[in-house]
């Protein structure tokens, strides 16, 4: 089965076989059936966080169920559980039609409900783990459900046990959330605040916050199903507080975030666009005119392609800035 139209930088490989699963029996079935073939099962949601570098010698694993169940109701919150195969955007649409406030931040973030906290997607100030209570989720060696706790998933910037320990051994099948039904908002991110401002709402409601990162998200970042991308190629490196001071000193314009350990995290995208790859392009592949951050595949890029350009920018960066960049999105198939 090709996977082109299944990953959202649109890379041509193909899986060995593709399962949709529409509820957790049917995911537990699908491990079985891979078990007894000897195949290994990569899940994946809108893949869009996905490099395909070549064919999956794989059971591809997608999940069908779109379900939002109330599980209780608070004098101020609610808690829900979603299934893996809801769309990101569209639970953030229902729940903001619904009063249930939190996610409005993280508006227009391609892919599942499922694929939120492995990655703990965040933006505009806000991460998803602020709203996580639990995971459920089935081992793909032995088919076992499990659920893990918030502490559990050990939440870190684009990080947490599904990227590390568990990374390849986990189907997440639905995630439990706590949001607010108060209008309650949080604005601290100085691209979401201008916005508003330049809206000239200065008491934001949620739905403010929503259309205001909506409109920012729109004008900076490049609608996959136009411009085949996975979002931010890389993670924002996170470097020590001299090596930053220093390289501050050589160019007091970067910008730079002090972490509350005393580390300081950069903009991966000012760091590439210093580099000359804002725009620039070999071939097919390509870091993005409005964002540097965003890789893009602007015709028939193979994923081989994506990651011989990555390693360019990776090289030059570490070359000028002695700065390591890691990427974002996951690889797979060879
Ligand atoms: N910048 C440049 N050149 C550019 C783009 C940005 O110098 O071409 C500078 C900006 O001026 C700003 C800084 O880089 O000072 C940060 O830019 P931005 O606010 O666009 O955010 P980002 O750090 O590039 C991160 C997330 C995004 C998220 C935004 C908003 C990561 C890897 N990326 O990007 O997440 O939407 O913040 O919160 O942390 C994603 O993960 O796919 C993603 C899009």
């Amino acid at each position: 089965e090709s996977l082109k139209q299944r990953n959202t930088l649109h890379l041509d490989a193909r899986a060995q076989l593709l399962v949709s699963a529409a509820d957790e029996r049917e995911v537990i079935a699908a491990l079985d059936y891979a078990r007894a073939q000897g195949l290994p099962v990569v899940p994946m949601g809108e893949g869009s966080n996905v490099v395909l570098a070549g064919d999956l010698a794989a059971l591809v694993l997608c999940q069908s169920a779109q379900q939002i169940q109330l599980l209780a109701e608070h004098t101020d919150a609610v808690r829900l559980r979603v299934s893996a195969g809801y769309g990101w955007h569209a639970l953030v649409q229902a729940c903001l039609a619904r009063g249930w406030h939190g996610l409005e931040n993280l508006a227009l973030i391609p892919g599942q409900a499922g694929a939120a906290p492995i990655q703990n997607i965040g933006a505009y100030g806000v991460e998803v783990e602020r709203f996580v209570e639990a995971v459920h989720g089935v081992y793909i060696e032995t088919g076992e459900a499990f659920v893990f706790s918030t502490g559990e998933c050990q939440f870190g910037y684009r990080d947490s046990i599904f990227k590390r320990n568990l990374r390849d051994k986990a189907v997440v099948t639905a995630i439990d959330l706590r949001l607010s039904t108060r209008r309650q908002v949080h604005v601290v991110y100085p691209a979401l605040e201008q916005e508003l401002q330049s809206r000239g709402v200065d008491d934001p409601a949620p739905v403010d916050v929503f259309d205001a990162v909506v409109a920012v998200r729109s004008r900076r970042l490049p609608d996959p199903a136009r411009e085949p991308n996975a979002g931010s190629f890389f993670k924002n490196p996170v470097i020590g507080g001299d090596q930053a001071h220093a390289l501050r000193q050589a160019a007091p314009a970067m910008p730079a975030y002090e972490q509350a350990d005393g580390s300081v995290k950069l903009a991966a995208a000012w760091l590439i666009e210093q580099c000359g790859f804002k725009g620039h392009r070999e071939g097919d592949v390509g870091m993005h005119g409005d964002h540097a951050l965003v890789l893009v595949n602007s015709g028939s890029a193979t994923g081989k392609e994506v990651l011989a350009y990555a390693g360019v920018v990776i090289d030059a960066v570490r070359e000028r800035f002695g700065v390591a960049l890691e990427m974002e999105p996951r690889v797979y198939g060879t």
